[in-house]
């Protein structure tokens, strides 16, 4: 076990996805008490026992990030059980690929309602908590979607541009407010997870037949500089730095970690 993050108390959303497990496990590695939450229990289960069995803290919520209701309740739950709330990551997210003419309004909120709502909630629901506590970090998941455009995914762009934009908006806030909380956004390139499943190989007609293992590595080798995806652990080593007070100083960055594919 490291000590990097020794005794916060830290909040993962989409905590059994690729990107918010590894990020639970590092954090719970490196000394924090891991609140994990997603919509599926059973995986839930699973985390938490192999969190504990190496030696860490973890517990499970079941939570829909859409749910105002069930934020409120998360918090409260935090706040009995903890009193305080060090880290926030707002990590809960889904990707639907269409080209604009062939994606339906439902699809269009649902994805909003994930990625930016569900985004919103938790800060505005984690705000009060981690003031009375005297700080903490929080971490919006965003992507490399939400700096560069790319075709088919105009409704993904949309959401983590937004999510962008809306964590430097609140890093103002709580800078002059002083409460010592920090709110920055990470930007993943393209990472092995089973987000791809729907965002892969999209074709002119919205249709995805190709298989997802060999598409993402032959996608990766062409469109992203280092020739490979990203592992979700490469992507969780930025989430604990922002956690931890190592980035005492940073907020309203952007921090990208992408094998340099945005600036290619
Ligand atoms: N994988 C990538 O290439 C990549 C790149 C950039 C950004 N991201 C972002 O990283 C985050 C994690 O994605 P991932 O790649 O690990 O995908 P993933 O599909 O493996 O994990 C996403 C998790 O979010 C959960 N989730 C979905 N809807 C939810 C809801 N309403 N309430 C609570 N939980 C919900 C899912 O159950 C799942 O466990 C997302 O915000 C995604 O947009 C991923």
């Amino acid at each position: 076990m490291g000590g990097r993050v020794e005794g916060k108390i830290a909040c993962i959303t989409g905590a059994t996805g690729g990107i918010g497990r590894a990020a639970a496990l590092t954090l719970a590695r490196e000394g924090a008490l891991v609140v994990a939450t997603d919509l599926a229990a059973d995986r839930g289960a699973e985390l938490v026992a192999e969190i504990e069995a190496a030696g860490g803290k973890a517990r499970f919520l079941a939570h829909d990030v859409t749910d105002e209701d069930a934020w409120a309740g998360v918090i409260a739950d935090i706040d009995r059980e903890h009193g305080r709330l060090d880290v926030l990551v707002n990590n809960a997210g889904i990707g639907l690929s269409a080209p604009v003419t062939e994606m339906s309004l439902s699809d269009w909120r649902r994805q909003t309602a994930v990625n930016l709502d569900g985004t919103f909630l938790g800060v505005k629901h984690a705000l009060p908590l981690m003031r009375r506590g005297g700080g903490g970090s929080i971490v919006n998941v965003s992507s490399i979607a939400g700096l560069k455009a790319s075709p088919n995914v105009s409704g993904y762009c949309a959401t983590k541009a937004a999510v962008r934009y809306f964590t430097k908006s609140v890093a103002l806030e709580c800078a002059a407010l002083k409460d010592g909380v920090r709110v920055n956004s990470l930007h993943p390139g393209i990472v092995a997870t089973a987000i791809w499943d729907s965002l892969i190989g999209t074709r002119p007609d919205g249709s995805n037949e190709r298989p997802r293992g060999a598409t993402l590595a032959a996608f990766t080798e062409r469109a992203v500089p280092f020739g490979r995806p990203g592992l979700p652990e490469e992507v969780a080593a930025g989430v604990l730095w922002l956690a931890s007070d190592e980035s005492s100083y940073v907020s309203g960055t952007e921090l990208v970690i992408d094998g340099a594919r945005s600036i290619a």
